[in-house]
């Protein structure tokens, strides 16, 4: 899968992108992340890339032409699935809209400052709108961090068995169970006696048991 995002903010996307399970799917050749500084698209002086909204109002809205240029110019080298607006207004991301992006091609994403961007781009060329949850950011960012991380996990090789997807909370609709690891015991706390006792179905069924009642605990919507 190929990943573009186009970004006033390039630092703030490097680091996210580069270490552990994003820095293997990148090594291993099945993500493939470009980030474009969206100021390197703007032929206006000082590289402007934002403007006074008409109406008036407080705030600055990121411009029609760098974005259009940015897009065009990598639509010329890219077919792109989707072209998705990180954006507090967006669709809620969730562990089914990973699953579903995960099975695209080549992505497209626009992170988003000030008070948004010019609605024209968002009729005519964004296909998706996500929301990463119900805050505000200071800029999609971290947004399209977030979201390529729960895509790029997905993507097939990505993760070994030890760190499968398939035993993740949300997958099943249910929040993961309690893991331990040695010590056995510590100041007293013991690991549940059922982990240790080899029997495999008594542990899945324990493990289950647990996965549902936190799931009622903490997030019976999700029942
Ligand atoms: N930009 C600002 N806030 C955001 C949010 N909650 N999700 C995605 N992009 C954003």
């Amino acid at each position: 899968m190929r990943i573009d995002i186009i970004t006033v903010l390039p630092e703030l996307l490097e680091s996210p992108l580069s270490h552990s399970i994003m820095k293997r799917a990148q090594a291993k050749g099945m993500l493939e992340v470009h980030v474009h500084p969206l100021r390197a698209y703007s032929s206006l002086k000082h590289n402007q890339v934002d403007d006074y909204q008409f109406g008036g109002g407080a705030g600055m809205v990121m411009m029609l032409e760098p974005i259009v240029n940015a897009i065009e110019s990598l639509q010329a080298k890219v077919k792109y699935d989707e072209i998705i607006y990180l954006t507090p207004d967006g669709e809620t991301l969730n562990q089914q809209m990973a699953n579903q992006l995960s099975l695209k091609g080549n992505l497209l994403m626009l992170c988003g400052h000030y008070k948004g961007i010019d609605q024209r781009i968002r009729d005519h060329f964004i296909t998706k709108e996500i929301s990463i949850g119900d805050y505000v950011l200071s800029g999609g960012e971290l947004g399209a961090a977030v979201l390529v991380d729960a895509i790029g996990r997905l993507l097939p090789g990505v993760l070994n068995d030890e760190t499968s997807a398939l035993f993740d909370s949300f997958q099943d609709n249910l929040l993961a169970p309690p893991v331990y690891t040695r010590p056995v015991e510590f100041r007293g706390w013991k690991v549940p006696d059922v982990l240790l006792s080899g029997d495999h179905k008594k542990i899945e069924e324990w493990r289950h048991q647990q996965a549902v009642e936190r799931t009622q605990a903490r997030r019976p919507d999700l029942l």
